[in-house]
């Protein structure tokens, strides 16, 4: 299959109607973008190429749908005179190679779904029309390549459905995967982390999440917590934003998960009395900072945090002698040193306040550079001179004088 750019078409529902009004260039455009819109929406059987025009001896290729590790991907089989040869894509790079293919190398292609068939056919000139018919597959459950037996989170939880992660079936949408992947991984981190954490078992568990957003990984881990692990448990989303908030309640409501509330508040006003597990995931700026504070402050076993920018420490390191001036007299390099500083002297705050810290790579940096996860563990077997002291030493070597998780936990001893 050839490489191309993507095709970036419209994946919006598409009526036969709309379909037939394409021509020329646009028939190529409405196949592409039916093709997509029943992947979206889960319509999606089959796709068929025929009528090779291209190098060699391949003569068709059949498009399914399968899962590898429960991420939907592109299997594409190419039919050679003896042998047939599977490719597998991603799906926004498989509807990118097989757009480059038809009107090149195949001149036609019958899209397969629930709710009909779509077949796009050049002519001999080169002229492509579209044909709308009735559905010949009545199924478009996906093969299992990899399918796990027991999900960690099960694609078909109704929140997932509720915050359009998943589709009316319980399956992952594609524009979705992303966050459904960085859901799934959050929760691995987690489960492992209370597993080996002093959170006693029969005890409810008061967990607050600072900039919760629009509640993806809010809802996912009150749900894993209470259903997948039967833990009773408090949760308070905190985001300044009242629409997320009000969204957020609603939705709570709605699925009866009574110990889950949202409230409108700066992280920084934010101050309970205890907590068992703080998390905050790609909360903006210092409000990570305030996220860990608050986690000291409230004694929390686990503080689970996924830094996003940053903007405090950058405009304050500086060439020390220490042999920085070749790195930091570029910007980007500059911002990217400067986000590590923070990162560490996060952790060493940490350490020295009693927790074990462990950098955990969060997701790919394929999909984020803001990908590292800070992990602190309150324990007893921590050595908090030695953190306290490295942190004193990134101080003088780095030049930044004041950082905001320092300047919060300055009372607590
Ligand atoms: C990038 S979103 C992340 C949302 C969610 N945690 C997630 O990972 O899906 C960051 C959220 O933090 C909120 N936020 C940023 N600074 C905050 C602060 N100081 N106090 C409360 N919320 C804050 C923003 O309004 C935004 O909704």
């Amino acid at each position: 299959m050839a490489d191309g750019k993507n095709l970036g078409v419209a994946s919006g529902a598409l009526r036969s109607d709309d379909l037939m009004k394409s021509d020329g260039g646009d028939a190529k455009h409405a196949f592409m973008a039916a093709f997509s819109a029943a992947l979206d929406d889960g319509s999606f059987a089959k796709l068929a190429l025929g009528k090779f025009r291209g190098k060699g001896e391949a003569s068709k290729a059949v498009v399914t749908l399968v899962l590898l590790k429960d991420v939907p991907h592109l299997k594409v089989v190419t039919s050679f005179p003896r042998k047939d040869e599977t490719k597998t894509y991603k799906i926004e790079e498989g509807l990118s190679a097989i757009g480059s293919s038809i009107g090149e190398t195949y001149m036609s292609a019958t899209l397969f779904s629930t709710t009909r068939d779509v077949r796009l056919d050049y002519s001999r000139k080169g002229v492509p029309h579209l044909a709308i018919g009735k559905a010949t597959l009545k199924t478009s459950e996906p093969e299992a390549h990899d399918r796990k037996k027991a999900y960690l989170v099960p694609p078909d939880r109704p929140y997932l459905k509720a915050l359009q992660v998943a589709d009316a079936e319980g399956r992952i949408k594609p524009s979705m995967q992303g966050k459904y992947r960085q859901i799934c991984r959050f929760i691995e981190i987690a489960d492992d982390l209370i597993k080996d954490s002093d959170l006693k078992k029969d005890a409810a568990l008061t967990v607050i999440d600072i900039g919760s957003g629009k509640g993806y990984l809010t809802f996912a881990f009150y749900d894993h917590l209470t259903t997948q692990l039967g833990r009773r448990c408090h949760m308070a989303g905190i985001e300044m934003r009242g629409d997320l908030v009000d969204f957020c309640n609603r939705l709570a409501r709605d699925l009866r998960f009574d110990g889950l509330s949202f409230v409108a508040e700066e992280a920084s006003r934010s101050s309970p009395p205890h907590v068992d597990i703080i998390i905050a995931l790609h909360a903006c700026d210092t409000a990570t900072d305030d996220a860990m504070a608050l986690g000291v402050r409230g004694d929390a076993s686990l503080i689970l945090s996924a830094p996003c920018c940053q903007h405090e420490i950058a405009p304050q390191i500086k060439d020390t002698g220490e042999g920085l001036q070749g790195l930091i007299k570029y910007p980007l390099l500059k911002q990217r040193q400067a986000d590590l500083i923070t990162d560490a002297a996060r952790a060493l705050l940490l350490e020295a306040s009693g927790y074990k810290v462990k950098m955990i790579e969060f997701v790919s940096t394929e999909h984020t550079s803001k990908n590292i996860l800070i992990a602190a563990v309150k324990s007893s077997h921590v050595d908090r001179v030695t953190a306290r002291e490295q942190y004193q030493a990134l101080k003088n070597t780095s030049g930044f004088s004041t950082h905001h998780l320092e300047s919060q936990l300055k009372d607590v001893g």
